[in-house]
């Protein structure tokens, strides 16, 4: 989705705007611009392109853009097609020029009210508005803060927004509703992004804006003001730069990558987490505890892959606690009505943290007076986790490549902890406890074994990649990670996939099954083992292809149209985590026999900040 990068600085800031716009090509765009101010000689640049940010790397090797303030921004089309004409920045006049993520909803009548006044347009955008509305304003405003504060109050919907202007060429004003930024702090230097990944190489001292501030960023100052304008002082945090994903290394992909480096992140979800035999007592303060004790019911609500781990979680809270749990896209809970029982956990499960679905869904639970929130999360510091009551993170480390893998198995890695957790004060046994810590200590162990199959999963991609469609099976809490592997391989192949739990097929599905239609199966030796094999059969008898992943000691006999890779042998409660990562793989491979843009497929965006 689109992205933000601005810089204050006494050097040149076009490489650092560039550096930091190509930090953010992860999160999936279309266009790219940038602006810059050189105060020296009063001139405002502005460079946009169709395309990926090396046309922008082109264009400025070209033309040139010298400033020691600038604003730099990739869309993500929403309103307009994607076009240079459409892209940030856009100018009101020869002075002015900013770069917004989010949606003005109500543009249409400000664009009307703005034509009136002799306004023109030039792009098909939302944010020209703002552009237009802010240079309107400052005709009859002390400052370009000022201008910018009165301008907001006119917006519904959402922005992150960085302005510049001639008049004020050593600031940029900076405001936030809905969409997230963040300030970098430096020395004689600031900066502002919409994402602190973008500007890790410049500093590791951040301040997260929050909901209604506005702001002016400065070499020296940064001045901040809540959503009634009053003076704020926001809190430094600092971030671990060994958090910092910044290249590839040996991968071609970086979802290769962080498929690769799910051990060790798994590792530091545990890290302080476990003693040998148990839950250590330090994940949540006494005061979370004693909320956590009175917790009679779960509702999770997430989006996407989040919401396959919160799917997960469900068959855990009510097996292992006997826990009730309720599990809902945000998308859809946000806008129905629901009735709230008991002392209920709202439960959100994001990567980001800034998904717009999950972030309404939250602010809707608290008004329908859900017990307590929680937010399982892997960006500290985002809005999810700034506005729920509690957090757990997941410590996965920068995610880059738009389809979750590292992010998802740390998930219900934080999930299997919180379902011990609530297990504590329901009743769940020392034994049962004891296990379950020992599967997940081995667990950095399972992934390394499993992803010695690779060469094998490499070996059978090329049977898909001129499919059309796909099925995936699971059975019980297999049945979620059937379905994210269906996304994984949609996602990133643009293979149509779809996930059912094994039992349904003679229900429907079976209609569709033909030597052109693979089907996936994942068969952990649980107790649902022999009747997902009656499923496997039926698929048999109807001639489909079948690709099953199971337990070596399932003892399933391969055959020409019956292929079987075997995991190694682990604990009922792990397996989902483990079963994921052959389907990852194989949805990588298959995508990289396609030739797809693996880390930025189309149409997609690594964070959903948009409705
Ligand atoms: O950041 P979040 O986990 O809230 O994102 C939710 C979904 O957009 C996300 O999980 C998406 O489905 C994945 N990138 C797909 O791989």
């Amino acid at each position: 989705m689109c992205g933000i990068v601005g810089a204050v600085a006494e050097r040149q800031v076009t490489p650092i705007l560039i550096e930091g716009l190509k930090r953010l090509e992860y999160r999936g765009y279309d266009s790219s611009g940038i602006a810059v101010i050189d105060p020296e000689t009063g001139s405002l640049k502005r460079l946009r392109r169709l395309g990926k940010v090396n046309e922008l790397v082109k264009a400025n090797q070209e033309q040139g853009t010298e400033g020691t303030v600038g604003i730099a921004h990739t869309r993500w089309a929403t309103h307009g097609r994607p076009s240079e004409a459409n892209a940030h920045p856009h100018l009101s006049g020869h002075k002015l020029a900013i770069v917004h993520n989010g949606i003005i909803e109500n543009y249409e009548v400000l664009r009307e009210q703005l034509k009136a006044n002799g306004y023109e347009f030039s792009s098909e955008t939302d944010t020209e508005i703002i552009a237009h509305t802010i240079h309107q304003a400052l005709k009859t405003s002390e400052s370009l803060l000022d201008a910018v504060q009165r301008s907001v109050t006119q917006f519904e919907g959402a922005y992150g927004l960085a302005v510049v202007s001639l008049d004020y060429p050593d600031q940029i004003v900076i405001a936030r509703k809905g969409s997230p930024l963040v300030l970098g702090l430096g020395i004689g230097e600031n900066f502002i992004a919409s994402d602190q990944l973008a500007l890790l190489p410049v500093t590791n001292r951040f301040i997260f804006i929050e909901e209604g501030d506005t702001g002016i960023v400065e070499r020296d100052k940064i001045s901040l003001f809540d959503k009634d304008g009053n003076v704020v002082e926001r809190e430094v945090h600092e971030f671990d730069a060994e958090h910092d994903s910044g290249d590839k290394g040996e991968f071609r992909h970086y979802m290769l990558k962080e498929i690769y480096e799910q051990p060790r992140s798994i590792q530091a979800t545990l890290d302080g987490r476990i003693t040998d035999t148990k839950l250590s007592d330090t994940i949540f303060t006494e005061a979370e505890l004693d909320i956590l004790k009175e917790v009679d019911r779960v509702q999770i609500v997430a989006c996407g892959t989040s919401y396959h781990a919160g799917s997960v979680a469900r068959y855990w809270l009510e097996d292992i606690v006997g826990l009730p749990c309720q599990i809902e896209v945000a998308s859809e809970f946000r806008y129905r009505k629901k009735v709230v029982l008991g002392k209920t956990l709202f439960v959100t499960v994001s990567q980001s943290g800034e998904t717009a679905d999950t972030l309404a869904a939250l602010r809707t639970s608290k008004e329908l007076g859900f017990y307590a929130t929680l937010v399982i999360c892997n960006v500290p510091g985002s809005s999810l986790v700034r506005e729920s009551d509690m957090c757990l993170m997941t410590n996965a480390g920068a995610e880059i490549g738009v389809a979750s893998t590292k992010a998802f198995t740390t998930q219900l890695v934080a999930l299997l902890l919180l379902t011990l957790q609530l297990g504590k004060s329901n009743g769940l046994s020392e034994e049962k406890e004891k296990e379950v810590v020992r599967e997940l200590r081995m667990l950095p162990s399972y992934i390394e074994a499993t992803l010695l199959i690779d060469k094998q999963i490499q070996l059978l991609a090329h049977r898909f990649a001129d499919k059309h469609n796909t099925l995936f099976l699971g059975r019980g809490v297999q049945y979620p990670i059937a379905m994210e592997g269906a996304l994984k391989l949609k996602e990133i192949s643009y293979i149509h996939a779809e996930a059912y739990p094994a039992g349904e097929l003679k229900h429907g599905p079976l209609a569709l099954v033909d030597e052109n239609m693979p089907i996936v199966a994942v068969a952990p030796n649980n107790e649902l083992h022999e009747k997902l094999k009656s499923n496997l059969e039926e698929v048999r008898a109807r001639g489909g292809e079948l690709y099953v992943f199971a337990d070596k000691s399932a003892g399933l006999n391969p055959d020409n149209d019956f292929h079987v890779v075997e995991l190694p042998s682990v604990g009922d409660v792990v397996a989902p985590i483990v079963y994921t990562v052959p389907l990852q793989l194989l949805s990588y491979y298959v995508a990289e026999q396609k030739g797809t843009d693996i880390d930025q497929p189309r149409n997609l965006a690594k964070s959903v900040t948009v409705e």
